[in-house]
């Protein structure tokens, strides 16, 4: 490390060049004629020379939203060529699910249960970030989400901590590599400390009131396990947390991060967080806003124009703000930069740049990663796979059948529409001439109804489906499905529905599309229904009605390959849900992992108009093969507090075709000092079976796995209790087992 190097800087630094450290720019070329947001504060004209003016007085030690290889280099070379003691500028990004080459989203990823895949995929969007100059990126999302209508659930890895924490931890490892810095590989940046997802009402940026347990026990555990991993970086979250904003929260920033995870990164206020602070009503001006920020430990302000840390000088002048507090923030960003060698070297290879976006390898890992997290949800008569030699005509209908930006999903940039596969193009390519395909999209984009940031800067642009006559269209689908041997019908939210600043009050298919499903139904021709989706979707009547249901999700540049390989079984579906999925939006929100509470098996004192059970159950996931369980044991049916208990069953694919299956383990403390949920996820493993094959499958259940955070002694225990231990397909797995853990034994 180049901690000696770092402080001999540090002293040469004058107090405005050290408060530029510390801030991060957007640096962007809004396209002409953007309607700007005026709140936002942006002045699209101004804004590029401002910041260019920052960079070669070594006053904006980071940039953000700059992906052009070339551009980077010029914008780093003003700043190592201007600013007299010639620091690099660290760029960040937002590569969520790829740069060049679009992953399935992160929601779909963790879908797959598969961690050696997830870090693999990330792997290759660091490739990617990295070739052209990124050298941090604003990811993994990490906030557990457990209410569908917020958009940004689309980001993270569903409801479940314990998912979420493994998930986490594969997505640090793929991004960042064994060490920070190491080529190939961006900084990972896991995000909002802490609670985000539980925004009131699922509305974006909405306050968040969350209990010690629940934060310990949920929403926590996913940002211990990508410290853990090694993370350079964390995100703070834009909203207040029990009153606190979490950007000037001493406690999330200081205490838990820092003192109890051992967190030695830096942390980025999310973009304008620090000056959100006077907004929140937390701080009377600026200066005060960034004193408390910086003082609780957010090192980095990200911020659009005019940021709070340029006030940091006269805050430490009048004492509001400490000096030794902002130097060990700058001595954090200066260390980064060490780590990522770019004072040795700031620049990229540009030619190399273009090189690795075209790699191919990477295409394949986008094909694999989507046809593995896709999720089978229903398949009567075992209508999938279809067969495409017995087959005359297809009829590939909805408007997301061909959409390709829809194919990628929210929170991409810099993707290439020429080399995206729609669904359609996947079908086409894989049955060539032998079956004829006919699409009509049938219904018209629907688009959100106000512009948001990310529309402007490209994150979000609208659909490229056509503009039509709804009426015409609408018919003429239901009559190529009548015309058809099979309908495939691809439903779902545009993708500008969905990420950030998209909540919504209703989980309904938008459009007519409910309607479209209804009448190819109504033709009598074998229907199945593809979704793309990054939340959970009111699917009442078609998972009642059509034989065939597949969670395909936004799969990416590869999408519609993936998807024409399961449909026609050169690839076999064995992702498995990530959340517990409602049947409708009044159930939420609605976890697996409740507790038992009063008169649970009452159902009528929940609901009297809604059943108290989810369309599907968290972890729930078919396949083209059929997979039992049998013969649950544990080595040891009596053992003490700080012994660990194998637990074994025997997998069997008794179907016709090779498939995967995701063996899930959920473990239940009887009684204790505090009430458990019924069930809780604590191990799973996800295997290919061949058609006939028996697999051992085992998992190892020890303290870790037992203890929880406790409200009455404040602090973490581990019981005695008997614990009931569930292992199948899904969690409402009903082959069990039993052990009890003894205080002496
Ligand atoms: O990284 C994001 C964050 O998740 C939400 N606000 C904007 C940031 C930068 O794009």
């Amino acid at each position: 490390t180049g901690s000696s190097q770092v402080d001999e800087l540090l002293a040469q630094l004058s107090w405005a060049e050290k408060a530029g450290q510390l801030i991060q720019y957007f640096y962007f070329r809004l396209p002409e004629g953007a309607d700007t947001e005026p709140a936002l504060g942006l002045d699209p004209d101004r804004q590029p020379a401002m910041v260019e003016e920052k960079l070669r007085r070594g006053e904006a030690g980071s940039l953000l939203f700059v992906t052009d290889p070339g551009e980077i280099n010029r914008l780093q070379r003003l700043a190592v060529e201007g600013n007299r003691l010639a620091i690099p500028v660290l760029f960040g990004f937002d590569v969520i699910h790829g740069l060049r080459t679009i992953l399935p989203v992160p929601l779909a990823m963790a879908a797959s249960w598969d961690l050696e895949l997830i870090e693999t995929a990330q792997a290759v969007a660091a490739r990617e970030a990295r070739a052209v100059g990124i050298h941090w990126t604003f990811a993994p999302m990490v906030d557990v989400a457990r209410d569908p209508r917020w958009g940004r659930m689309v980001e993270g890895a569903g409801e479940d901590p314990f998912l979420g924490a493994a998930v986490a931890a594969a997505q640090v490892r793929g991004f960042q590599g064994d060490r920070l810095g190491a080529p190939d590989r961006v900084i990972a940046g896991p995000k909002h400390l802490a609670g985000y997802g539980a925004a009131l009402g699922g509305r974006d940026y909405d306050e968040v009131n969350l209990s010690d347990p629940e934060l310990w026990n949920v929403y926590f555990p996913p940002f211990q396990a990508a410290v853990a991993a090694g993370a350079g970086n964390v995100m703070t979250a834009y909203m207040s947390l029990n009153g606190i904003p979490a950007t000037a929260s001493r406690w999330l920033i200081q205490e838990v991060l820092r003192e109890t995870w051992g967190f030695d990164g830096f942390v980025v206020s999310d973009a304008n967080a620090v000056r959100n602070l006077v907004t929140h009503g937390f701080s009377a001006d600026l200066t005060e806003a960034g004193a408390r920020a910086v003082s609780a430990g957010t090192d980095l302000e990200m911020a659009m124009m005019d940021p709070a840390y340029g006030r940091l000088p006269s805050a430490v002048e009048s004492g509001q703000a400490g000096a030794q507090t902002v130097d060990t923030a700058v001595r954090r960003i200066l260390q980064a930069k060490f780590d990522l060698g770019l004072f040795d070297q700031p620049y990229v290879d540009e030619v190399r740049a273009r090189e690795v976006l075209a790699d191919p390898t990477h295409r394949d890992v986008a094909r694999q990663a989507a046809e593995r997290s896709a999720v089978l949800l229903r398949n009567e008569g075992d209508l999938l796979p279809l067969d495409a030699t017995s087959l005359d005509s297809i009829a590939v209908l909805g408007p997301l059948a061909d959409s390709r930006r829809d194919t990628l999903g929210p929170w991409v940039f810099d993707y290439d529409l020429d080399e995206t596969v729609s669904v359609l193009d996947g079908i086409r390519a894989l049955v060539g001439d032998r079956v004829r395909v006919e699409h009509a999209a049938a219904i018209p984009v629907v688009q959100r109804t106000y512009p948001s940031l990310f529309d402007m800067f490209g994150g979000n642009t609208p659909s490229d489906a056509p503009d039509f006559d709804p009426q015409v269209a609408f018919a003429k689908a239901v009559e190529l499905a009548r015309d058809a041997d099979v309908a495939v019908v691809v439903v779902g939210e545009w993708q500008n529905m969905i990420g950030e600043a998209a909540s919504r009050s209703s989980l309904e298919l938008p459009g007519q599309q409910l309607e479209l499903v209804q009448a190819v139904v109504g033709t009598g021709t074998p229907v199945v229904l593809l979704v793309m989706n990054g939340r959970p979707l009111d699917l009442r009547w078609p998972v009642e009605n059509v034989p065939a249901v597949m969670d395909v999700w936004y799969p990416g540049t590869q999408g519609g390959a993936a998807v024409a390989n399961l449909l026609f079984g050169a690839a076999s579906p064995g992702g498995k849900l990530p959340f517990t999925w409602p049947r409708t939006v009044g159930q939420i929100p609605m976890i697996y992992a409740h507790t038992r509470s009063h008169e649970p098996d009452n159902q009528a004192r929940r609901y009297w108009d809604e059943a108290s059970t989810p369309l599907f159950p968290f972890g729930f996931g078919l396949s083209y093969g059929r997979f039992s369980y049998a013969g649950l044991r544990v080595d040891r049916p009596v053992i003490g507090l700080e012994d660990t208990v194998t637990i074994s069953v025997e997998l069997t694919n008794a179907g016709e075709r090779d498939a995967d299956e995701v063996a899930q383990l959920y473990l239940h403390q009887r009684h204790g000092t505090a009430v458990r949920g019924v069930r809780e996820l604590k191990g799973f493993a996800r295997s290919t079976l061949a058609a006939g094959q028996t697999r051992t499958v085992q998992f190892r259940i020890g303290p870790e796995q037992r203890r929880y955070w406790n409200a009455a002694v404040r602090d973490w225990v581990n019981e005695a209790s008997t614990f009931d231990v569930w292992v199948g397909g899904d969690s409402t797995a009903e082959l069990c087992t039993q052990f009890r853990v003894e205080s002496s034994s």
